[in-house]
């Protein structure tokens, strides 16, 4: 059957709207329709098969057909299928799920507020943010520091932290009080000549220029991914989170810790933060939080955030935000086996022994003449093209390099994602053995001599 008979790819173009997909292309292309999974594998309704070497979206850690969770799901669904959180109500779920994960989160961090996504989850950090200053009467101090290339997502306060320009144009964002600092890649951003110590201690002094130029008095919170991810895999240089905490602590402002993909092992740790050192006031999780498999994430804060917001919630007669499905028991009963399967399988002991050969063969892709920049660390990483590597020019970006090879990379059975400036990402599912990655890098180095001898990366 051809593809342009087949009801799926024509139902399709009809009926569905694509998130971050080019709408006009959609109509030509169509979809590729996925069927079903079976570990770090997906298959789709042509009947090909790929290693998912993105996990989805950097969130399916544990595969895609981890029986566990199924069963998990299955056990809830009888017994109770839906309650809230709101009005006093609990669930036996969301009170297991938010017992480990406090448990797990780093030092302070003591009560967890849910939502469906990382998008909600962050929005509801700026929310708690602005509740918290007003609580101590601080009625300035409301402005948030994100960072060009952080991801936070996209409900209209989220994407307003997102720092790619797409996420803002046309959509009359950002809204007022988000402000945008240094992404802490030397790579991209780093001046000629400047060593990567001068680079750290520049996006510092930035940092701290900015906040008193806006006056530390109107600067509530600075938010961060551990590891950028969908800003081309950012990894932090030696010393920049302990130069930002320090600048931060000096002017009394919140640390939020997007955590959304570098939570549960994604960086060799539980969490970003222990990789990082970073001593979170809030910190959101999603994605990994139940391998994705039903929607579920949360807002944790330190006890001062809480003890505010009992103070609003006394001064208001309630604590008036939440959403229907917060903390919904089925995902929450998915969430709590998702977190017992780390625990049993030991999957960050998994990853930091894994990410050896990950970390092998990605910096090994450093060596091919057309890559700029291998960097990565657990089991995420990137790499970056370029036309001259001595001189680190970029490609046209019409050219779309990036997306060529992934394309290529998928014709050989492996998903990779490729994100502007023709940065090529890989996240596979934390489950991933040597054997699956040396499949998902043979087909990225094949796919490379492939461009190579036809010229696709002159
Ligand atoms: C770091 C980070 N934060 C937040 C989000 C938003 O999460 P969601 O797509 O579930 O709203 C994402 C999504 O990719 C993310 O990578």
């Amino acid at each position: 059957m051809s593809e342009r008979s087949n009801s799926n790819f024509v139902n399709d173009i009809a009926s569905v709207i694509h998130p971050y997909s080019n709408l006009a292309r959609h109509a030509e292309i169509g979809p590729v329709v996925m069927t079903r999974g079976e570990g770090v594998f997906v298959e789709d309704d042509q009947g090909r098969r790929y290693l998912e070497g993105m996990s989805g979206l950097w969130s399916a850690s544990l595969g895609f057909s981890e029986r566990r969770l199924i069963d998990a799901a299955m056990r809830q669904f009888e017994k109770l299928p839906y309650y809230q959180l709101f009005n006093h109500r609990s669930t036996e779920p969301s009170i297991e799920l938010a017992q480990r994960l406090i448990d797990i989160a780093p030092q302070g961090l003591s009560k967890v507020l849910f939502a469906n996504s990382g998008s909600e989850a962050n929005d509801q950090a700026i929310k708690l943010v602005w509740y918290y200053n007003n609580a101590l009467g601080r009625r300035e101090k409301k402005k948030i520091i994100s960072r060009w290339r952080g991801y936070h997502g996209v409900t209209i306060a989220s994407a307003s932290l997102t720092g790619l320009a797409a996420n803002h144009a046309d959509f009359d964002l950002p809204i007022q009080n988000i402000l945008h600092t240094d992404a802490p890649s030397h790579f991209h951003h780093g001046l000629p000549g400047e060593s990567v110590s001068e680079f750290t201690q520049r996006l510092i002094d930035n940092l701290e220029q900015l906040i008193l130029k806006e006056g530390p008095e109107t600067v509530a919170a600075f938010i961060a991914e551990p590891v950028c991810g969908s800003g081309g895999v950012i990894v932090p240089p030696e010393g920049y989170f302990t130069g930002v905490q320090k600048i931060l602590k000096k002017y009394d402002i919140l640390f939020i810790a997007d955590e959304v993909i570098c939570g549960f092992g994604r960086t060799g740790n539980m969490f970003g933060c222990e990789t990082y050192d970073i001593k979170p006031d809030i910190m959101t999780v999603a994605k990994a939080l139940s391998s994705s498999y039903l929607p579920i994430s949360a807002t944790i804060v330190s006890e001062d955030i809480h003890t505010a917001m009992i103070d609003q919630s006394r001064k208001h007669g309630v604590f008036a935000h939440g959403v229907t499905y917060a903390g919904h028991p089925v995902c929450a009963a998915v969430a709590v086996e998702t977190l017992k399967i780390y625990e049993e399988r030991d999957i960050v002991g998994h990853v930091q022994q894994v990410s050896k050969r990950f970390m092998k063969r990605l910096n090994a892709l450093s060596e091919r003449t057309n890559v700029g920049e291998a960097r990565g660390v657990g089991l995420v990483g990137a790499i970056a093209l370029v036309r001259d590597k001595k001189e680190k020019t970029s490609y046209d970006s019409q050219l779309g390099v990036g997306r060529t090879l992934q394309a290529k990379v998928m014709e050989n059975g492996v998903i990779v994602r490729a994100l502007r400036d023709d940065v090529v990402c890989f996240c596979p599912p934390l489950i991933i053995n040597d054997a699956q990655t040396d499949m998902l890098f043979d087909s990225v180095e094949s796919a490379l001599d492939d461009l190579e001898s036809s010229s696709g990366l002159s």
